[in-house]
């Protein structure tokens, strides 16, 4: 009797290309949808993927979470501009029209807003996930600073964002966030001039501000996205330690994309949706009353995420608190990859145990000197009455500036030396200790400033007037 050569099972792709199921018969029309869907699935993902790379304690889903916060965005965005008007006071009275008359209005303006909240609290984690595993290596480095653009953008974004609803917390916090750049050397006047369309914010601010919230500014990101998932393939997957990658003699363990990685997406994506629709339920966007130029709140602070800048612009002359810091520290964030040079331990938390104790370490320290060396600046230091004929960009700029500087250096020189640690364990000490440190900032700017930006207890806050 004659023996039938068993025929090896077609490959996924040939299968789409023929058309068939998996089984190897042609596809029906639900088959064919089905198709469909797995190759614009497999448009995002490769066909397999490495069980190390989909545990949740990697990557904790930031990226992907950041991607579904951007999609509900861009879909109750597109809902929004339905109802909304780009003119001063209209675009209030819209936003109550939207809150009180427009089906669901409140609930997708809620979920606007909070999703854009979330979502940079998500792209900084996501920053730091990849930070700490040493992910920005060679050759993802492309990969992060597409990441950075793309971080600037969601800050533009929600600050622009902020301005639309017109009423009093929109008003203010807009024009002292906007005030910073008139700090710019040189062009500083005519940039005020180019963002706020006039002296101050107006009814020109907000149109501007409008057309590159909806247009601009999320085209970019958007854009910018696709690229960044298609490095993320391009570049080999996600990093992973090279011990559980690959054993001397075994190759790593693979599976298939559909549906191992994206059953788990999908959960992922369902319950992150869920728990935002319910908070948009519970939790109200703010809103104030109209916006008036006339009545100024005090104190007046800048959007949450920029108090850190405005707390440091409380301290220093505004050409250093306001340019300087943040220019060096938005460069020295673009290139972090640069000055990390091993590439041993990339995908490992932390790099090593003496990485994390570091990072512990420095994370404690900032905890301990930001909050001391804020109050010292407060109440006992007083730089441009020490040195009153000093210029106060000196005085009050460089000089305290310096004086910061020196015991991080020293610091970081101890560490060197005391624990014999590599270039990439003293960034992370570094970056800690400067991350850390801008966080508490941020607390004491949102948290502990009160009427005259004067330092109050949470709980003995007198009440803001707006
Ligand atoms: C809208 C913002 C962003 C989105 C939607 C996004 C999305 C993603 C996704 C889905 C991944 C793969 C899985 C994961 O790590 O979660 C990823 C990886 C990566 N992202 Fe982002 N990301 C964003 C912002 C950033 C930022 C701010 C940085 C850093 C500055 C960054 C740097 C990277 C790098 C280097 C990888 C590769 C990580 C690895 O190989 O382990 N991304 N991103
Ligand atoms: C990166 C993506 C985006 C971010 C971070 C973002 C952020 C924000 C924020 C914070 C507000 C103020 C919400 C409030 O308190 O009322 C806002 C309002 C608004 N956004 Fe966006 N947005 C994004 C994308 C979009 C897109 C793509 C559109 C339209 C296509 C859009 C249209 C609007 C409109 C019409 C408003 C005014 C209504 C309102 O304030 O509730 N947004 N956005």
């Amino acid at each position: 009797m004659e023996e039938q050569t068993p025929q090896p099972e077609p490959s996924l792709f040939e299968r789409m290309r023929k058309r068939l199921t998996p089984e190897g018969v042609p596809a029906d029309d639900r088959g064919r949808m089905r198709m469909v869907m797995e190759s614009l699935i497999l448009h995002i993902h490769p066909s397999k993927v490495e069980t190390t790379s989909m545990k949740w304690t990697y990557t904790w889903g930031l990226g992907g979470l950041s991607a579904l916060l951007m999609t509900i965005l861009g879909g109750t965005g597109i809902i929004l501009i339905n109802n909304y008007t780009p003119a001063a006071p209209q675009a209030y009275l819209d936003i109550l029209e939207i809150n009180s008359n427009v089906w669901f209005g409140e609930l997708i303006r809620n979920l606007h807003h909070w999703s854009a909240n979330l979502l940079i609290v998500v792209t900084v984690l996501h920053l730091i996930r990849v930070f700490v595993t040493g992910a920005y290596r060679p050759p993802r480095e492309l990969n992060w600073l597409i990441g950075v653009a793309m971080l600037l953008l969601v800050l533009g974004a929600n600050f622009t964002g902020y301005l639309l609803p017109w009423d009093q917390l929109a008003y203010w916090a807009i024009t002292v966030g906007t005030s910073i750049i008139s700090y710019v050397p040189l062009i500083g006047q005519w940039l005020t001039q180019l963002v706020l369309g006039g002296p101050e914010v107006g009814a020109n601010t907000l149109l501007n501000f409008y057309s590159m919230h909806i247009s601009f500014i999320p085209l970019a990101i958007f854009g910018l996205m696709s690229y960044h998932f298609w490095r993320v393939r391009k570049d080999g997957g996600l990093t992973i330690p090279k011990s559980s990658k690959q054993t001397e003699d075994s190759k790593p363990e693979r599976v298939t994309t559909i549906p191992n990685l994206t059953n788990r997406e999908m959960i992922f994506a369902l319950s992150w949706t869920a728990a935002l629709l319910l908070f948009s339920m519970l939790v109200p966007a703010p809103l104030e009353g109209i916006a008036n130029p006339a009545l100024s709140p005090n104190p007046a602070k800048a959007p949450w995420y920029f108090m850190g800048l405005q707390e440091l612009l409380l301290h220093f002359h505004p050409l250093v608190g306001a340019i300087i810091i943040p220019s060096i520290a938005i460069a020295g964030i673009f290139l972090l990859p640069f000055f990390d040079l091993n590439l041993k331990s990339v995908g490992v938390y932390f790099r090593s145990q003496r990485g994390r104790a570091l990072t512990v370490l420095a994370v404690g320290i900032a905890l301990i000197a930001t909050p001391i060396w804020i109050l010292l600046d407060e109440y006992i230091l007083n730089w441009t009455l020490w040195l009153p004929t000093w210029d106060t960009l000196l005085s009050n700029g460089l000089i305290p500036l310096a004086v910061i500087a020196l015991p991080l250096i020293l610091l970081d020189d101890r560490i060197h030396k005391f624990f014999q640690a590599d270039t990439e364990e003293r960034v992370l000490f570094i970056a800690a200790f400067l991350f850390t440190a801008f966080i508490v900032l941020t607390l004491i700017g949102i948290y502990f400033r009160g009427p005259g930006m004067n330092l109050y207890l949470p709980w003995n806050m007198p009440t803001v007037v707006h």
